[in-house]
This record gives C-alpha cells, sequence and structure tokens, in this order.
C-alpha cells in the first residue's frame, strides 16, 4: 500500500511517499529555518504564506521522486493537528482537495503520532509494550503504547517543552533559531561540568522545563556579576565564547539527564516493556541518542529515528496513517475541515 503524506504543521513544508509503512519512496523537506532566522523564531503567518507557496511543488516533487502518480497512489495522508492553525490549514486543504479530486481514501493524522512513527522508517520494527519520549519544540511527553494505535500519555510537560527549552536557553546565549541544533553544535566545545544546573523535582514521569531556563539566565547573570533587571541582549553580548560553549554543554547535559531520569522511572515502574524509543525534533540531539543507549542497552530495545526523520517530515506521517489503517482505522470524510492547534494523542 502506497501512502502520499503531507506534514505544514509549524515551519516545514513536506511530503512523501511510503510503501507498507516502512519503504520510503521519496522524502521531499522544505524547510523555512532561514526565513524565520532573521526573526527569532516562527511567525505564523509567515509560515502560513511560505507553505501556500511550497506545499504544491513539494506534492510533485514527492510524487515524481516515487515514480507515482495520484493515480497510483492508495491514500492520502496528513497533519492534522497539533501544530499552527494557518499551517495546519495549508497542508490540510491541499491534501483534502486532492482526495476529493482523486477520490482516495484520507486520513487525518496526529503529529506526535507521526513523530513516534518516524521509528518504523529504515525497517524497524519496534516490539511492543513500549515507552516512547515525545520530545519536540511543542511537547514533551512519555507515552506508553501497548499496541499499535494504543496510547496512554504516562508523563507530561508542566510547562515548557524540552526542544523550547533548547530554544529559550540559545536566545539568552545569543544564538540564532533553530536553538536545539545551535546549543548542541557549540556544546561540542564547552564544559559540561563548569555550570550546575538544578534537576528539577516533579512526581511521577511529568517534566518541568522553564525552571531550567531561569537557572541558566540566572547562572549567566552571576557569571558576569550583573543583577536580574540586566537586559538579556546585554548579558549575551557580555558572555565569552568560551562561556557560552559551556553554559551550552552544562545546560544540554542537565535537559538530557531529566529526560534519562524520567524514562528510567519509568522503565522500572513498567518492567514489561520491550522498547524505548524517541520520537519528535530533539532526538536528533547526539548526546541524548548516546545517553539514550548507554542508559538502556542493557535493559531493552533502544530505538532513535534516522537523523533525516526526527525533524518534521512527510515519511512518518504516511508511515503513522500505515499502521493505524492496518489497526482498523477507517477513512474520514475529506469534505469536512477538521483541523486543530491543540490537542493529546488517542
Ligand atoms: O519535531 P520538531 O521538528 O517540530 C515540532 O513538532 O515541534 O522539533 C523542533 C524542535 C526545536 O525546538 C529544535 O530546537 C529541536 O527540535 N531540535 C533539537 C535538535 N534539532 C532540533 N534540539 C536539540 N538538539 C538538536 N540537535
Ligand atoms: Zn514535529
Amino acid at each position: 500500500m502506497k501512502i502520499l503524506g503531507i506534514e505544514s504543521s509549524c515551519d516545514e513544508t513536506a511530503a512523501a511517499v511510503i510503501e507498507d509503512g516502512q519503504k520510503v519512496l521519496s522524502n521531499v523537506v522544505v524547510s523555512q529555518i532561514d526565513i524565520h532566522a532573521e526573526y527569532g523564531g516562527v511567525i505564523p503567518e509567515i509560515a502560513a504564506r511560505s507553505h501556500i507557496e511550497a506545499v504544491n511543488p513539494v506534492i510533485e516533487k514527492a510524487l515524481k521522486d516515487a515514480g507515482e502518480t495520484l493515480d497510483s497512489i492508495d491514500a492520502i495522508a496528513v497533519t492534522h493537528t497539533p501544530g499552527l492553525v494557518g499551517s495546519l490549514m495549508v497542508g490540510t486543504l491541499a491534501a483534502r482537495t486532492l482526495a476529493i479530486l482523486h477520490d482516495k481514501p484520507f486520513y487525518p493524522t496526529h503529529h506526535l503520532k507521526s513523530h513516534i512513527y518516524a521509528n518504523w522508517l529504515s525497517g524497524y520494527n519496534p516490539e511492543f509494550p513500549l515507552l516512547a519520549a515525545v520530545v519536540s519544540g511543542g511537547h514533551t511527553q512519555i507515552i506508553y503504547m501497548k499496541s499499535h494505535d494504543h496510547f496512554d500519555i504516562i508523563g507530561s510537560t508542566r510547562d515548557d517543552a524540552i526542544g523550547e527549552c533548547f530554544d529559550k536557553v540559545a536566545k539568552i546565549l545569543g544564538l540564532p533559531y533553530p536553538g536545539g541544533p545551535n546549543i548542541a553544535k557549540l556544546a561540542e566545545n564547552g564544559n559540561s561540568d563548569r555550570y550546575k544546573l538544578p534537576i528539577p523535582q516533579v512526581d511521577a514521569y511529568d517534566f518541568s522545563f522553564s525552571g531550567l531556563k531561569t537557572a541558566v539566565l540566572r547562572a549567566v547573570q552571576h557569571e558576569l556579576g550583573k543583577d536580574i533587571s540586566t537586559p538579556s541582549t546585554e548579558l549575551k553580548s557580555l558572555l565569552t565564547s568560551q562561556q557560552k560553549a559551556d553554559f551550552a554543554a552544562s545546560f544540554q547535559k542537565t535537559a538530557v539527564k531529566i529526560l534519562i531520569n524520567k524514562l528510567q522511572k519509568a522503565l522500572n515502574d513498567y518492567p514489561e516493556v520491550k522498547s524505548i524509543l524517541l520520537a519528535g525534533g530533539v532526538s536528533a540531539n547526539q548526546l541524548l541518542r548516546e545517553e539514550l543507549h548507554k542508559a538502556f542497552d542493557n535493559q531493552c530495545q533502544v530505538f532513535v529515528p534516522e537523523f533525516k526523520y526526527s525533524t518534521d517530515n512527510g515519511a512518518m506521517v504516511a508511515s503513522a496513517a500505515y499502521y493505524s489503517i492496518q489497526a482498523g482505522e477507517k477513512p474520514s470524510d475529506p469534505y469536512a475541515l477538521d483541523i486543530s492547534p491543540r490537542s493529546i494523542i488517542c
């Protein structure tokens, strides 16, 4: 079964054709990072307009690269939640129109579920029950899955998402958007033991990342001997490049540790778990990948998506839709608009 997957929930316009949930026939991603970097973050109106320009050429290229046409594919899947309203609107409208015109089964797909299914691309087959750590710019969750299409959210962030925290700390240090990859790059030359940052005490498998961001800000102020009213624009220009690298490394180590600690706690309490997997943009983080393997390789199977499937893409959307179809999901009516900026996975 060949599925065209379309993704436009944030600042990537993406489409892919996937066969039987795992075989990637094409994967096209157009990123808007350069446009938004100028503003230090994603500007929703600009994102929506950029999606409008990119969506048709991206879909056409995905079909062409796969050697397919709209007639030869079996179904169309598209991210319909969660995400930026204007961005979701563009991808879903394109997908609905194509589904109607070409009379194809239509599958609206949850973005976080798609991130989880990035782990099934490249031929991996994680065994159930499993724990999925969803670590993206908008979400941080631990999800227990008994089987395909069984999602039990056992832990969530109470404030900022881990990716958001990387992005905010990057701003404090004066690094460009998106913060995550830039923090990781800078951290390569940093001493991760130089600044001691606190591990927040939060119940069960929940997270809190806003305190960590504030702790970095306070540590920067302390290091520079400045009081808390000093504007952060002034702070970042006073830091030496070594200090910045040390802050990046210390922060990254702490953020990774918070996640690993919570996953260990969850694994202790769910000993039947056979696999742990990472999902979402922060899964591209090299230290997180290494520490996950170090912590859990001798306890269960560990899966991380290939780098190209860590951040937003259409391949994971098609894969998620495929496994939902296998689990019995029926096609949706493409005439009914069904987008939602916020929603939990279910
Ligand atoms: O999943 P994603 O592409 O979009 C959302 O669904 O949110 O995730 C984007 C997030 C951003 O916060 C970005 O800074 C973070 O993923 N990210 C990283 C890395 N690459 C992307 N965070 C840490 N290390 C990275 N290498
Ligand atoms: Zn995402």
